[in-house]
């Protein structure tokens, strides 16, 4: 008994032992989710890990997309203070994992089973030699379009199915008085509405070979040239010169409130429209861009591990990793972000309509192979390419008088741009 008795107690004190030296541990963490949405999912990771016996330490980078984030990651981690995790999305593990800057996860991800929970698409993405180091959050379909409902009763009439289409319903609103579209100006956003556009016209072939290959031929294909009008014809339903510099959620809110009709947007915009009380169907639509109904650009988000020491990853971070790929963790994180869960075994039920989309959407674009991942959003291409692209659509975005021909141009020179580990 006593034998029995002090096992307990030694354990029980072994529990206390770990519990006090956690309690007084920090975890800093790198991330780019300040909008309300992207907020309020992340507090459920924040309380969990509290729960967990640790302290967050919240290094916050504003500016959606994370292209700021990556920049102050990357001068942190210059100065030999990387954080103990960081948000990043595919390419930047890679780069990130070659230059030996990442912790090892294996652990976790067996005692999760992670290979047989995530599909293989994903985890390509966060294993760098065979290792993982990164954990993964959600599925994010980027090719989405929001539409105020009121709007859409009101001056749409029906769902448009292709560009024409949809240039006649933004003229009908326009002709009301409505803003058709709510943009912010800003290169990833700009950007990412020309890869939309670009896979809606022309297709997933196209979208491969153009802007992740880089191909010579494909980027001189009409189907780019049109893509280029089709995306600076948008800009004409837009509010112009106000849409510089505006923050994708402060567009999402003139949707929201009645400003504008539509927006162009992953569907972490959902989580802004749950955030003010709104629900799908009731108020807001979600449709696929037009031309982009069969196929899917994915983003994955996760959060990866800088090494602090050794290979492994230290217990404050595998309790990171493991709480992110917890169903429970993943199923309320995803109805407040937006996005779908990762792992197998969460229950769809609660999700909402554009969820239960996309969730379906995601296996079945991956069994016909129309499941592309994103450019603009670190899936794709090595940051120096993907910073030239963005500039270079940016640009031709705020110069209306530069030519078609010349972006085209410009396009097929990126190839050649150096792809050293940057990022
Ligand atoms: C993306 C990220 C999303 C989203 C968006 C806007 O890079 O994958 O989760 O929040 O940026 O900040």
């Amino acid at each position: 008994m006593k034998k029995i008795s002090s096992l307990v107690v030694g354990a029980l004190c072994g529990a206390c032992v770990m519990a006090a030296q956690a309690a007084s541990e920090d975890i800093e963490i790198m991330h780019w989710w300040t909008s309300g949405g992207e907020a309020k999912a992340l507090d459920e990771l924040k309380s969990r890990l509290k729960g967990a016996g640790y302290r967050w330490k919240d290094m916050a980078v504003e500016g959606g997309g994370g292209d700021k984030a990556m920049e102050t990651l990357q001068a942190r981690v210059s100065r030999g203070q990387p954080p103990e995790a960081a948000q990043m999305n595919g390419a930047s593990i890679q780069s990130w994992g070659r230059q030996k800057a990442l912790a090892n996860l294996d652990a976790v991800a067996k005692e999760q089973q992670w290979e047989s929970q995530i599909p293989a698409v994903v985890t390509r993405g966060l294993k760098v030699d065979g290792h993982f180091v990164a954990a993964p959050f959600n599925i994010h379909r980027a090719n989405w379009l929001w539409i105020n409902r009121d709007a859409f009763v009101k001056y749409a009439g029906r769902t448009p199915e292709t560009w024409d289409q949809f240039f006649v319903m933004a003229d009908r609103m326009k002709t009301a008085g409505i803003l058709p579209i709510a943009h912010g100006s800003q290169p990833w956003q700009n950007f990412a509405l020309f890869e939309t556009v670009l896979l809606g016209v022309g297709g997933v072939d196209t979208y491969r070979r153009a802007l992740i290959a880089l191909d010579n031929e494909a980027i001189q294909s009409p189907k780019v040239e049109e893509a280029l009008k089709v995306f600076r014809r948008l800009k004409s339903y837009t509010d112009g010169a106000a849409a510089n510099d505006r923050n994708w959620n402060a567009a999402t809110a003139m949707v929201v409130n009645n400003k504008a009709a539509m927006q162009f947007m992953g569907d972490w915009a959902k989580g802004e429209f749950f955030a003010a009380g709104k629900a799908a169907d009731r108020d807001f639509l979600c449709i696929a861009p037009p031309g982009t109904q069969r196929s899917f650009l994915f983003i994955v988000d996760s959060f990866a591990v800088f090494k602090k020491g050794a290979d492994e990853a230290t217990a404050a971070q595998k309790t990171l990793a493991r709480l992110i790929m917890t169903p429970s963790f993943q199923q309320a994180f995803n109805l407040a972000k937006g996005s779908v869960p990762l792992s197998a075994n969460v229950d769809m039920a609660k999700f909402d309509v554009c969820g239960q989309q996309s969730s379906a959407y995601f296996v079945a674009t991956s069994m016909v192979d129309t499941l592309v991942p994103s450019v603009a959003f670190h899936m794709a291409l090595p940051v120096e390419q993907e910073t030239a692209l963005k500039n270079l659509v940016s640009e031709f975005w705020s110069n209306d008088a530069m030519p078609v021909a010349e972006a085209v141009r410009r396009i097929q020179r990126i190839r050649a741009i150096g792809t050293k580990d940057q990022h």
